[in-house]
């Protein structure tokens, strides 16, 4: 790859990751991911933004990118971190041993962070909230917008460009042969749309709070393009991804969207049976249901559709007296990643003795879902058992629909 000019002196140095990775060791990333950097030369000095991890040829992608800018040793003033998760920072050790002279520049809770993870500890400079880095003829301003997605986060503003250096907020994942938002082919486009979603429910999701009061701060700025650390650099609509991050942050404690997710696993197809009843019920009210089965299906695409739903059916036996194992995970990961308020129903089988309901109603009160209604059967459905699935998702989607 080659760098992509911003603007004058700003360039973006990127690389693509392939697909045989998860991402955090959990997400799958079946479209591949992008690590950006950013270079910002000033007629005095130069500031590399963020860093890679040495994953999948990246930091090589780096190191050939900042040699066609012609920044060799001696030649980059600055290396800013704006996060330090590895992914922005794996490569870091040996960065600074290639470029010996360059100051660290992160926030206060990063420093620790750096000795921690990286054994270094000269040259590291913490700045503070609003700060300016005059760089000659351009300056870098640096806002703190913790916890998006560590405490330590900050994000960096190229104020004569009125670029916003994101990092983790406003990402997504995907690789894109394209850098910005109005290059993009229709197939690109599509591709954008679904892993910004899934992207923000799997990384971003927990730390909503924390994202609409980022936008809030960051949000007064006049901005140009928004350049994140994941994903393409929005240029001819930069509000466009401010707006949608905003919308996705809303999730949190709603509104959503008018959608039901409907997330089930069977053992021997008891529970599966009065899985169509269900979707039939929910869509004779006309509200979209996402119907993902477990574990045949990774967490992450049900954390994407559950996080915008306003509707979550789960579709559950109970094994050895408590909740079907690979579904209890998954109610974890809902819990971990704060999918709270929902309104809810539960169906499911169980054999000689039940036991997955008792453990469910904890796990309700604490998420704080609305409880619609549970359907529970030994063995088999019956007749009754049946009505009364379609006749409660259809309630259900009713409520949903009319509120
Ligand atoms: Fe892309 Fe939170 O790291």
């Amino acid at each position: 790859m080659k760098p992509d000019k911003l603007a004058d002196g700003v360039y973006r140095v990127s690389a693509k990751v392939g697909n045989r990775d998860l991402f955090e060791g959990i997400w799958p990333i079946p479209e591949g991911v992008m690590l950006n950097s950013y270079v910002m030369k000033g007629s005095e000095k130069t500031v590399l933004i963020d860093l890679v991890k040495d994953w999948d040829g990246a930091a090589e992608a780096l190191d050939g990118q900042l040699s066609d800018l012609r920044l060799g040793e001696g030649e980059i003033d600055y290396l800013v971190i704006n996060h330090m998760e590895p992914d922005h920072t794996g490569s870091l050790a040996a960065f600074v041993k290639a470029h010996p002279k360059m100051e660290i520049l992160c926030s206060e809770k990063a420093v620790p962070l750096i000795k921690h993870f990286y054994k270094i500890e000269k040259q590291v400079r913490a700045v503070k909230d609003g700060e300016k880095l005059e760089l000659g003829d351009k300056t870098l301003q640096f806002f703190m917008t913790p916890n998006i997605h560590w405490p330590e986060t900050m994000m960096s503003y190229a104020i004569e460009d009125q670029i916003l250096f994101s990092c983790d907020a406003f990402g997504s994942f995907g690789r894109y042969e394209h850098c910005f938002d109005d290059e993009l082919s229709e197939e690109e486009e599509v591709l954008l749309v679904g892993e910004t979603e899934r992207y923000y429910a799997n990384i971003v999701s927990s730390f909503s709070s924390f994202v609409l009061r980022g936008i809030d701060k960051v949000g007064a700025l006049p901005i140009a393009m928004v350049a994140p650390s994941h994903g393409i650099v929005w240029r001819s609509n930069p509000m466009r991804i401010i707006t949608w991050y905003k919308t996705l942050a809303t999730y949190m404690n709603g509104p959503r969207e008018k959608e039901i997710t409907l997330v089930w696993s069977s053992m021997y197809g008891n529970t599966a049976a009065l899985v169509p009843y269900i979707v039939a019920g929910s869509e004779s009210e006309g509200i979209p249901v996402h119907v993902l089965e477990i574990p045949k299906t990774h967490e992450s695409f049900v954390l994407e559709k559950a996080w915008r739903s306003e509707g979550l059916i789960i579709g559950m036996p109970t094994y050895e007296y408590k909740m079907f194992p690979p579904m209890y995970h998954i109610l974890d990961i809902l819990e971990r990643s704060h999918v709270v308020g929902r309104k809810a129903m539960r169906f499911g089988s169980f054999g000689w003795s039940g036991g997955a309901q008792k453990q469910y109603d904890a796990f309700v009160a604490s998420m704080k879902w609305d409880a619609v209604g549970v359907v529970e059967y030994q063995g088999y459905p019956d007749e009754e058992d049946t009505r009364s699935a379609y006749e409660m998702a259809k309630a259900m989607a009713k409520s949903i629909k009319n509120a």
